[in-house]
């Protein structure tokens, strides 16, 4: 015959049982501690919890790279990339630039965005002389610290990003001013450039214009 339990009989003795196990245990369930931030009259310099050793880092922040996290060579900023720029760094830095900051510097860097013509001051262009002759970390340090009435991106575009973006630029800046002394010598190019007509707002890529008769084959 099986035993049947009675709860409402044997509701005591589980009880006196819950209570008697659970005593053997409280001083574990109280014990000694101090409040984050509470003062404490054990240490010297009164306060509960101890300052960590000197030299200590928090996990993840060594940033023992300097270079990669700022640019900067001692004070001046560096002209080369903390990594080799390839395809898929290009590739990265033009996802990122188109949606970060072709809204005011526009697609090709020309300072023709959208955001400029609703009243926000106009960038200027990456294609004047003095921005092409800027160390490639320059535009790692602007994107990290702002320059004018551009606020930073530090916080929406990680070190490696940042990098990638001022890649980029630089291809942007020889896009805009390649001449025939840059093809290497003995290469033909493929097809003639096309001719582009920039719409104006920087939101959308310039229309490419269908190729005339006369720029057909070789370019000019
Ligand atoms: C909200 C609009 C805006 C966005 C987005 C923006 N910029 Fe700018 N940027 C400006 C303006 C405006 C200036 C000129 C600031 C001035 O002269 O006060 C500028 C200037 C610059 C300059 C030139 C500094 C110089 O020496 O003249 C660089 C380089 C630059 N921006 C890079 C970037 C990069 C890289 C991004 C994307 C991560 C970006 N900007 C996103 C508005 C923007």
């Amino acid at each position: 015959m099986p035993v049947r339990l009675n709860l409402r009989k044997a509701f005591p003795a589980l009880l006196a049982l819950i209570a008697a196990t659970a005593g053997c245990r409280i001083d574990m369930h109280i014990q000694p501690y101090y409040r984050t931030m509470a003062e404490s009259d054990f240490f010297s310099d009164h306060r509960s919890a101890r300052m960590p050793v000197d030299g200590t880092v928090a996990r993840g922040d060594l940033r023992a790279d300097s270079y990669f996290y700022t640019a900067k060579i001692g004070t001046a900023t560096g002209d080369y990339m903390p990594f080799p720029a390839t395809k898929e760094v290009l590739d990265r830095g033009r996802e990122r630039y188109n949606i970060i900051c072709a809204p005011c510097h526009g697609r090709v860097g020309n300072g023709n965005g959208f955001i400029p013509t609703r009243g926000f001051r106009q960038p200027p262009s990456f294609h004047i002389d003095r921005l092409r002759k800027v160390p490639v970390g320059y535009f790692f340090d602007v994107d990290t610290h702002g320059y004018g009435v551009m606020p930073d991106y530090a916080a929406q575009v990680a070190p490696r990003d940042r990098w990638c973006i001022a890649a980029y630029i630089r291809a942007l800046q020889l896009s805009q001013n390649a001449t025939g002394a840059d093809i290497p010598a003995g290469q033909k190019i493929p097809s003639p450039a096309p001719q582009f007509r920039d719409i104006g707002t920087g939101a959308t890529l310039p229309v490419a214009e269908a190729p005339s008769a006369s720029t057909e084959g070789e370019p000019k």
